[in-house]
């Protein structure tokens, strides 16, 4: 019988083991200073990271494979690119020196680590303004029901929760919120109705990867008890999640899923907070988009958006929870006005907000620091970030408790206990160097008073010649002899006599501690025990010391680990003093007011501005409007295009999400009662760039607001009903709007072109209509952004074509075809529009126009309508004004003019 070849085990062998339980992820193996990665994943990194695809032979054969490699120095950017990509990585380290190890001996190598878009933690990768979440997620089809946990490992944040009721609306309000870089759910062939509705939500976000994992982390006993041994804790009840049965299994998973791609990841989840809404003011997925409040509607970038206006924060703390409260703004009266009388505070003391602010920009990202630490991953450098930081942390404190500013953020930062905070600056100061190098394992990171032995072996180092001098000197003195010290790497350490000298004294003159090495033919070589002892000291004196610089490094690194709970929760105070002296030095710089919370549900504004627009249009102004949208009232925004509707409704919605945050308001004064959710909806046609233009979308979004805004809720419809043809939107948007206002009795603006709605008013007298305004003059708009009460019924839409640039002879065949439907038609609308009341004409959209199918080419009616011809034709040349226009330009338009005055007679002559 043959028995097996026993396998070598060699690096490809090494890798084979490791390989085959990393399918799906790429296997980044360490070969000295690089990561190589083999096969089909070299040719995937060389192709993401444009780096060069080589072929090796490994493992003694003649067969080549195919090798990429990155440097193991470098390796933080690449991982970027890898991860940005949608790509995982598992990082196999070399766990012993290779130096060390007896020659011909394979190093051992194992996993240190797997990187996926959720499980990225260095500064380096991420961004430090934006948090970066996992989301573990439970469907539970027969319950229908879910469970989430949100984690973001760079933070240490935990977020658990569960969602009962309007699971797909309310998962997709937070999806939008969090907005998690990789979900983790249960690996399963049986995917029920709610899980498929749940993957269409996901699916519209394309840079979120999704990760099945082994479905058995999620079985609610033993995702239970991961919490209860996680936690150190006997139920969960303090957590208040107890009976959030998928939300223990979100959240039990997600932490056993994470210690198995790193150990150390869990160790910085050291607490568990309740995602909870009920003390938060709603802002579904579509009112976050539609308000862009973190990113504009455009491209989702921060510029454009509300979050660009508070643009004086200092820490990346900070950023991340000025983005989280402009999401998630509060509810309760108490704890807006705590941020309100904060900012108030700030406001009323910039000096000492300046000087905050100041410090505040020294510290580092505590946040993801602590992180570093916990990962074991903090070199010198990091602690002394840390010591440094803590430092300007406790000058805070005490400029603070010095200065006469009082409110209760300040209070709670002065009154903090800060005893583990100075233990660990004091200990950095007393360990580590002060300009310490980045690598943590060639010594020079340690002091060396900081440790005896260590102490003792950088005098050897410095001392070492002299001491073996003194040895030479004195077994000199001790012999008669003219030794010699001497040292190879056979020996080590030796004193040398020459054998004349040697048998000049005899035999009897060695000492007795003298012990024969090696005899030369002219020489002795003797050792002594205390040459020894020296030796031992002196030889790989370097190496000792960074073997020992490591370890105490380490030692203190773990020290400083185990005692950063203090450190976290001074960190979170001072991330919201950025954000409150934020608030309060934008309040200044752009002058806004103070919010009043009132009893009731009124909402006050005295010349109140849109933060971004006003923001955006710095040097050609703002004008302001007053609005008093009283409790359960509707009011008809109508007006030309561009008029600035949009922009007065939105500013509302804006200025209420301000207030609740604890942010002042653009206005001179506000007074509201708080909302509980804000609703905003945009027709269809304004959200063509969006790519989400289906009519159907728009109503079930409506739908949903009609589902679950309450009295206390503010509702922003923009244009809605603007997305199928004109009699169905307007009989859409006038159900809707009657809906609400007899129904559900929120305060709602309504901005529509349907000049039609204006009609609700007659339904109820909690409906009032208004109109921006906007004068033609010399055939130019003008608009003007004033609000005034009232409906309007002049549309201006080929005033804006102009001012827009459409070419003059499509405006002035808008013109003629515009006064020919005006006196022509004999169209009944199909409400009594409010031009008929004052009996002017009334302007009809072109879709109107073709609905009534008025046949335009008849030779009579052009005939009739050749004084309109003319008219329109006059009408739209009279407004120029050539003093605006450059002299090609005015060329031109000359042109343009002869062309058609040239049709027009041409025209004249066949009638
Ligand atoms: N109150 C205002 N003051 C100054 N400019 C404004 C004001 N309101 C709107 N605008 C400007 O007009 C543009 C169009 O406003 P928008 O609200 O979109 O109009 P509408 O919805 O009526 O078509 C805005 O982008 C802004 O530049
Ligand atoms: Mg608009």
């Amino acid at each position: 019988m043959r028995s097996k070849p026993r396998r070598k085990t060699t690096a490809m062998t090494q890798y084979a083991d490791i390989k085959k339980d990393f399918p799906d992820t790429i296997v980044f193996f360490q070969l000295g200073d690089f990561y190589e990665a083999f096969n089909e994943d070299a040719k995937r990194i060389s192709k993401v990271l444009n780096i060069t695809l080589t072929s090796r032979s490994m493992g003694g054969g003649n067969a080549r494979i195919p090798l990429a490699g990155v440097p193991v120095k470098a390796i933080d950017s690449y991982l970027k690119k890898l991860v940005d990509n949608g790509d995982k990585v598992a990082i196999v380290d070399q766990l012993e020196d290779a130096k060390k190890l007896p020659s011909g001996k394979i190093v051992k190598r194992g996993v240190t680590r797997v990187v996926t878009p959720g499980t990225v933690f260095e500064s380096s990768i991420l961004d430090d303004t934006i948090n970066n979440f996992m989301l573990s997620l439970v469907i539970n089809e027969r319950k229908k029901n879910i469970g989430l946990s949100l984690v973001d490992i760079s933070t240490g944040e935990l977020l658990i929760s569960e969602i009962n009721k309007n699971v797909i609306e309310r998962f997709k309000d937070e999806f939008t919120r969090f907005h998690p870089k990789e979900i983790i759910i249960p690996e399963t062939n049986q995917r029920g109705d709610l899980q498929l509705l749940i993957e269409d939500v996901i699916n519209l976000s394309s840079n979120t990867m999704v990760s099945p994992v082994n479905e058995t982390l999620f079985n609610l006993q033993t995702a239970r008890e991961t919490l209860l041994d996680h936690f150190q804790v006997k139920s969960l009840s303090g957590f208040g999640c107890e009976l959030m049965e998928e939300g223990i299994r979100a959240t039990g998973a997600v932490i056993s899923h994470l210690a198995m791609l790193k150990p150390d990841y869990p160790s910085n989840l050291t607490s568990m907070k309740l995602l909870d809404d009920s003390s938060s003011l709603i802002l579904d997925s579509n009112t976050q988009r539609n308000l862009e409040i973190i990113g504009n509607a455009f491209d989702g970038r921060v510029a454009g958006s509300l979050l660009s206006v508070f643009s004086d924060i200092h820490s990346s703390t900070g950023a991340r929870l000025l983005r989280r409260w402009l999401l998630q703004p509060l509810r309760d009266n108490l704890s807006i006005n705590a941020r309100l009388d904060a900012v108030h505070a700030f406001y009323s003391n910039p000096e000492v907000c300046d000087h905050i602010n100041h410090l505040i920009a020294s510290i580092a990202d505590f946040q993801r620091l602590i992180s570093k630490i916990k990962y074991h991953s903090a070199n010198g450098r990091d602690l002394s970030s840390l010591m440094n930081s803590i430092n300007a942390s406790l000058e805070i404190q005490h400029f603070l408790s010095q200065s006469p500013l009082e409110c209760e953020i300040t209070h709670k930062i002065i009154s903090f206990k800060s005893t583990d905070l100075v233990d660990i600056r004091d200990l950095i100061i007393q360990a580590i160097q002060d300009d310490p190098p980045i690598k943590i394992t060639e010594g020079g990171i340690i002091k060396p008073e900081f440790h005896e032995e260590l102490f003792e072996l950088y005098e050897l180092k410095i001392n070492q010649k002299a001491i073996l001098t003194e040895v030479e000197v004195h077994e000199q003195n001790r012999t008669s002899f003219n030794i010699k010290l001497g040292y190879n790497s056979v020996h080590g350490y030796y004193i040398e006599a020459t054998k004349a000298q040697l048998r000049d004294a005899g035999e009897d003159a060695i000492p007795s501690d003298y012990t024969r090495r090696q005899t030369l033919v002219n020489a002795e070589r003797f050792i002594t025990p205390r040459l020894k002892e020296i030796e031992e000291k002196i030889l790989n004196l370097d190496e000792k010391i960074m073997d020992l610089e490591y370890n105490l490094f380490c030692e203190v690194r773990d020290k400083i680990s185990e005692n950063l709970t203090q450190v976290k929760s001074f960190s979170d105070l001072l991330a919201e003093v950025d954000v409150l002296t934020c608030f309060a030095s934008t309040a200044l710089k752009n002058n806004y007011c103070r919010p009043l919370i009132i009893e009731g549900s009124k909402i006050k504004i005295r010349e109140g501005r849109h933060a971004v627009v006003e923001h955006l249009q710095h040097d050609t102004g703002f004008v302001p409007n007053s609005i008093l949208l009283e409790e359960g009232e509707l009011h008809i925004v109508t007006g030309p295009n561009m008029s600035g509707k949009s922009t007065l409704i939105r500013q509302v919605a804006l200025m209420i999400l301000m207030a609740q945050t604890g942010s002042w308001v653009p206005a001179k004064s506000f007074e509201f009662g708080i909302v509980d959710k804000i609703f905003t909806r945009v027709g269809a046609f304004d959200r063509l760039a969006f790519g989400q233009s289906t009519f159907m979308l728009e109503m079930l979004e409506t739908s949903h607001i009609l589902h679950n805004a309450t009295e206390n809720s503010l509702v922003i419809l923009d244009e809605v009903g603007r997305g199928t043809s004109t009699f169905d939107g307007l009989s859409l948007a006038w159900a809707i709007a009657e809906h609400i206002v007899v129904n559900i009795k929120c305060k709602t603006l309504f901005a529509t072109h349907y000049h039609q709605l204006s009609e609700l008013v007659e339904r109820s007298s909690r409906v009032k209509n208004f109109h921006l305004t906007a004068k033609e003059r010399n055939g130019e708009l003008m608009l003007l952004y004033k609000l005034h009460q009232g409906a309007t019924d002049h549309s201006f839409g080929i005033s804006v074509a102009k001012m827009a640039g459409v070419p003059q002879s499509v405006i002035y065949n808008a013109q003629k075809k515009l006064l020919e439907l005006e006196s022509t038609s004999s169209h009944k609308p199909m409400t009594k529009g409010v031009g008929e009341k004052t009996g002017q004409p009334r302007q009809l959209s072109l879709a109107e126009a073709f609905s009534q199918n008025i046949s335009k080419d008849k030779y009579e009616e052009e005939l009739k309508s050749l004084k309109f011809t003319i008219l329109a034709f006059l009408k739209s040349y009279t407004g120029i004004d050539v003093n605006y226009k450059t002299p090609i330009e005015a060329l031109k338009q000359l042109e343009e003019l002869i062309e058609e005055l040239k049709k027009l007679e041409h025209k004249i002559e066949e009638k």
